[in-house]
């Protein structure tokens, strides 16, 4: 049976604008309007991280994180959070509460879990490492066999999110500074039980992307706030604030994973 759900990313919430020209906080509340007003069918919205722009700081309270909540809260679908390199973990985990699933690691400090829609298994991935390899991810072993089991135990179809672009992009700053740095073991891993995995979605680059290994489709979705430049000899980001913000409406099933991706334009 299919299920569809929206997929939002980088969102960067914060109260002044992040760069000229982009005032995250009314972007991301505009893209929730835009949400709210879809008639299409939605079983779940998943954030791909990067909910806050400021939550990565020291000396955050976490008063963004509980801010940008809200119109999320107000939606009508379920909302699913992945960690950004800017989220603040304990902010998020405080503000929603009880696991919405069963976790991957018991006792982890990480929010990592899965959930089962229809038959169809998800799988919430937390890679926030360590500030030194900030803004690169990786996973701990613990998630990695828990991963394994999962897949192993289950034998359902399984989509999975993480923040982090998990393998190579062609794009020379990217590569260099914000893969996950484990991911060529994570994808080892799915590539052993590809006919059951349907996709990995991920956020962290600012745009739109896919791609395919092994036959595993990879699928990243922009950002709701500014846009990177990804050519493949861009050694630093250049960084864009079109007044658009992404969201990937997609379908996972016996058909495979279709993605859909739109162009919210926020009006000045
Ligand atoms: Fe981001």
């Amino acid at each position: 049976m299919t299920v569809r759900f929206l997929q939002v990313s980088d969102t960067h919430w914060n109260t002044t604008p992040i760069t000229p020209g982009v005032e995250s906080a009314r972007r991301s509340n505009l893209l929730c309007d835009w949400i709210r007003g879809l008639i299409a069918p939605i079983d779940f919205v998943i954030h791909t991280g990067d909910l806050v722009h400021r939550g990565h700081i020291p000396e955050d309270d976490g008063e963004s994180t509980r801010a940008a909540l809200i119109p999320f809260q107000a939606l009508h679908q379920p909302c699913h959070f992945v960690i950004g390199n800017h989220d603040n973990r304990t902010a998020l985990r405080n503000a929603l509460g009880d696991c919405p699933g069963q976790p991957l690691v018991e006792s982890s400090e990480r929010w990592c879990y899965r959930f089962t829609v229809r038959g169809e298994q998800f799988l919430i991935l937390d890679a926030r490492d360590t500030t030194e390899i900030d803004p690169h991810g990786r996973l701990d072993e613990k998630q990695l066999d828990s991963i394994q089991k999962v897949l192993r135990d289950t034998q359902q179809p399984t989509t999975l999110f993480v923040h982090y672009a998990p393998l190579a992009m062609d794009c020379d700053w990217i590569d260099r500074t914000m893969l996950l740095t484990n991911g060529e073991d994570l994808h080892r891993i799915l590539a052993k039980d590809s006919d059951r995995i349907r996709a990995v979605f991920f956020g962290h680059i600012h745009r739109p992307t896919c791609f395919s290994r092994d036959g595993i489709l990879y699928a990243s979705c922009g950002s709701a706030a500014m846009h990177l430049s990804h050519w493949p000899e861009d050694t630093t980001p250049t960084v864009h604030p079109d007044p658009i913000a992404f969201a990937n409406y997609v379908s996972v099933g016996p058909q495979g994973a279709l993605v859909k991706t739109h162009w919210v334009s926020i009006p000045s």
